[in-house]
């Protein structure tokens, strides 16, 4: 499928807006229309109620988006957060090497170190695509974003917008801990902004250097890395698409296995990594994402993050390829630990059974973008038929559960439509419209995935029952006005089928 028309699709339709337009834009930034910013919602909202609200092991914090750059030296970023970067010597054009030679040669540069990527460059004779030019050598060029504290700037005024959510966890790690009377093992949750300075964001809101993230650090004794309680039978039984480090050096495609054959099999190391990326692989699969379009991705040996002890990615199938839109690291005690050393501060924990003070591991790191999930929703979704073209979403990531339209603004039926969403609203987001021909209102609603359609005609004044038109057969029933709040909710739950929803 072609991403521009999704881009143009987006906009149109109030989802995704190029940011500062009027101004010619910026590249790297985008803004959420009033559509796409419920869709947004829905799916965070989803995501924390799930992760958070409904588990007693996980907590949640909200830490700044600026903090002390203390924590940037001692988290590793300001030395090693980069990417790699080369110029034409004879045009003097910037590149991002690794996405160019992904472009130009169609080859893999995940985790390719720079000598790496020198040596492909050079043994592939790769020129600009521009002029024909050669490169300087690539070097590494630091993403994050500067920022200065106060009226005067200084070396000592320098700050960061955070690259992650990750590190507030740890600085944070203690205080959230002893506040909410947690015992390993538990996870803090966090949701919110983070901001790269990309070379070259690219693919829509896939790439960009403003954007969100929703990640949890789960945290262990060292000695039960590998217990998870949460572990049963059904999960292990799971069947998920996954392409092992091993199967990447073979060139293979992906396999379908279950959770207890990769946990047993060995490369997935620990029963807590493999339960947390079944819960998330999981997410997208109950929230309508076709199986087929996801992977588990084994990161290999030379890619791996210098503070990862083993790490799996969940990748999308999208039009530019299978790219990553959640990863998950164990990160071991490599945090703490660093934060501890740089700061002093007795981050550990007191094991009461052994009477020892321990650096508790993070076994797991589900670390997943915003913007990247939304637009896995958006494209699974999209749906071209000969007649009309409409957004297939799960009902409760749907910016819009109902839309509630009278036949005619007159006769009563539009106050009849007004009552029904007064009272309606209390239980589901709906939204009344009468503006032009039913068929449009139908489509303008598909458009942006709106499940259901109610709609209030003559019979109504006779017999309060309504219309419910269902968006992706457009088959449609009659229900008591009475039940229709009870209908509509037991419909976006999945409780009940559209056709017996009204039995
Ligand atoms: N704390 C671990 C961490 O930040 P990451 O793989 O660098 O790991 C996690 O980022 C997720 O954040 C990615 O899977 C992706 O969904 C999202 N992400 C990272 N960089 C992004 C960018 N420039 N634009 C949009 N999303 C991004």
């Amino acid at each position: 499928m072609d991403l521009d028309k999704i881009t143009s699709f987006c906009k149109r339709t109030g989802i995704i807006f190029p940011n500062s337009e009027i101004y010619s834009g910026l590249s790297g930034f985008w803004d959420y229309g009033p559509v796409g910013v419920q869709m947004k919602r829905n799916m965070t909202d989803l995501w924390w109620k799930e992760f958070v609200e409904n588990r007693e092991d996980v907590i949640g914090i909200d830490g700044s988006i600026i903090t002390n750059p203390d924590v940037w030296k001692a988290s590793g970023h300001l030395e090693s957060f980069s990417d790699p970067l080369m110029d034409c010597k004879k045009c003097k054009k910037r590149f991002r090497a690794d996405h160019l030679i992904e472009d130009e040669l169609d080859v893999s540069t995940e985790g390719k170190s720079v000598d790496k990527l020198n040596e492909l460059i050079s043994n592939e004779g790769l020129k600009c695509p521009r002029c024909g030019g050669n490169f300087t050598d690539v070097k590494d060029f630091n993403l994050m974003f500067e920022t200065n504290i106060g009226p005067v700037k200084s070396d000592n005024s320098k700050a960061y917008l955070r690259p992650e959510t990750a590190q507030l966890i740890f600085t944070n790690f203690k205080l959230a801990m002893e506040t909410s009377r947690q015992k390993l093992p538990f996870g803090i949750a966090q949701m919110g902004k983070a901001f790269r300075n990309e070379v070259s964001p690219r693919n829509f809101v896939f790439r960009t250097r403003e954007f969100g993230q929703m990640e949890i650090e789960y945290f262990t004794h060292p000695d039960k890395r590998d217990n998870c309680p949460y572990m049963t039978d059904d999960i292990r039984e799971y069947e998920v698409n996954i392409l092992t480090a091993e199967d990447q050096k073979e060139d293979k495609e992906h396999k379908k296995i279950t959770i207890g054959q990769a946990i047993d099999s060995g490369f997935m190391e620990t029963e807590w990594l493999a339960y947390w990326l079944y819960q998330h692989y999981r997410w997208f699969v109950d929230l309508g994402v076709d199986e087929n379009n996801l992977r588990l991705r084994e990161h290999r040996e030379d890619e791996m993050a210098h503070y990862a002890r083993s790490c799996f990615d969940i990748d999308y199938r999208f039009p530019f390829g299978w790219k990553e839109v959640y990863g998950n690291a164990d990160r071991g005690d490599f945090d703490l630990r660093r934060h501890i050393e740089s700061s002093g501060e007795k981050l550990g924990v007191y094991d009461q059974e052994m009477e020892e003070r321990i650096v508790p591991h993070v076994v797991s790191e589900p670390s997943q973008g915003i913007e990247r999930s939304l637009l896995v929703f958006i494209m699974d979704s999209y749906t071209e038929e000969e007649n009309r073209t409409y957004l297939k979403l799960h009902p409760k990531i749907a910016p819009v559960k109902c839309r509630i339209f009278p036949l005619m603004t007159k006769d009563g039926l539009d106050t009849k439509a007004r009552e029904i969403f007064e009272r309606l609203k209390e239980d589901i987001h709906v939204e009344y419209e009468d503006r032009g021909s039913i068929g449009k209102r139908y489509a303008r609603a598909d458009e942006i995935g709106v499940p259901y359609c109610i709609t209030v005609d003559y019979d109504t004044l006779e017999d309060d029952t309504v219309t419910i038109r269902d968006r992706d057969s457009t088959d449609q029933i009659r229900v008591c006005i009475d039940d229709l709040n009870e209908v509509l909710v037991e419909l976006i739950e999945g409780q009940v089928e559209f056709s017996e929803a009204n039995k």
